[in-house]
């Protein structure tokens, strides 16, 4: 079973991709999105979103990370494809999923699921430009308002020399409403010859078989969960319980070790917040800390509190 780390605008930049893969088994990681428009963007956008382009495309546990583009000019995506595989990234993703307003309004991810010749376009002009062994690969939604094209979209990708498609089970209008629709992924697996993952509401062991079941498909891609449950991948693999609360606490105290070699360090407070915000669903305990620094802004008192934490926990033997 190969397991990837879903690509997270916003959450999962390289140091949170440090941190998970560092405790996990992850075959893979996805970056968050790059938006092209009509122009080649300058390297920085690049090295903003994919730090590890400068460590051969790897984090720092040497998991593979493929940089994902965002975009609907078939042109200027292959360009900007070409320009950061050339700085880097072992093979491009491009974002067919994206539900946010603004994105879509400027033809962009989920949108494009109404326009299968447009899918088609696009990936046959990024495969195109790319040596033949860096592969392209494609994350779509089931559609946008509705389903009846889902099947089209992933035939056009993979006609389009995709090397593999990750489905997220839902429509955009679905947005991210329980349940992804597994069976869904099951068809297109049928219909393809490429490897297809699946992806939305696997949160642990069980869902992972039922998803593999249901869908046939035995790459799995997972997003919130490993927010949420940050040994996810152990739970997934071998069946064992969420990590313990004080090891979370660990981890949330490397994110900001992390964050403080970086210029993330202010927005260390928000960040934190945002993570317990996901890690209450499994952790009383996430939503007692989140409550004690709700009102903090400033980074200082928020990691003393988080000292705090720390120092009051007797690890366990
Ligand atoms: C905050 C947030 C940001 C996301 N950003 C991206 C993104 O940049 N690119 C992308 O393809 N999917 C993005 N997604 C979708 C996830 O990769 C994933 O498909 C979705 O969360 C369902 O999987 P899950 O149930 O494992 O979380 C995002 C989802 C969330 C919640």
């Amino acid at each position: 079973m190969r397991l990837i780390l879903a690509p997270m605008e916003g959450v999962m930049d390289h140091n949170m991709r440090d941190l998970l893969t560092g405790i996990n088994s992850f075959d893979l990681c996805i970056t968050e999105f790059v938006r092209v428009t009509d122009t080649l963007l300058p390297n920085r956008v690049f090295y903003r979103a994919c730090p590890e382009l400068l460590q051969g495309g790897k984090t720092a546990n040497g998991t593979l990370v493929r940089l994902q583009l965002l975009g609907s000019h078939p042109e200027f995506m292959a360009r900007n494809a070409l320009r950061a595989v050339q700085l880097g990234s072992p093979g491009i993703d491009i974002n067919f999923g994206c539900p946010s307003k603004t994105v879509n309004k400027n033809r962009g991810g989920a949108i494009l699921l109404r326009e299968p010749d447009l899918l088609y376009a696009i990936v046959r002009a990024v495969r195109a430009v790319l040596p033949p062994d860096v592969p392209v690969t494609a994350k779509i939604r089931l559609g946008y308002e509705d389903k009846s094209l889902f099947l089209e979209n992933a035939r056009a990708i993979e006609q389009a020399g995709a090397a593999e498609l990750a489905v997220h089970a839902r429509t955009k209008a679905e947005g991210y409403r329980p349940p992804a629709h597994w069976e869904y992924i099951g068809k297109i697996r049928e219909n393809l010859r490429i490897p297809v993952i699946a992806n939305g509401e696997i949160w642990n062991h069980r869902d992972a078989r039922r998803c593999c079941e249901i869908s046939g498909c035995s790459d799995l891609m997972i997003g919130r969960p490993s927010l949420v449950t940050p040994n996810i991948t152990t739970m997934i693999r071998y069946a064992v319980n969420p990590m313990q609360w004080h090891n979370v606490l660990q981890l949330i105290h490397q994110l900001s070790d992390l964050d403080r070699i970086t210029d993330k360090w202010q927005y260390l407070p928000a960040r934190i917040k945002q993570w317990l915000n996901y890690l209450r669903r499994a952790y009383p305990q996430a939503q007692n800390l989140f409550e004690r620094i709700r009102i903090l802004r400033q980074t200082e008192p928020v990691l003393a509190i988080l000292e705090s934490d720390l120092a009051a926990i007797t690890i366990p033997r």
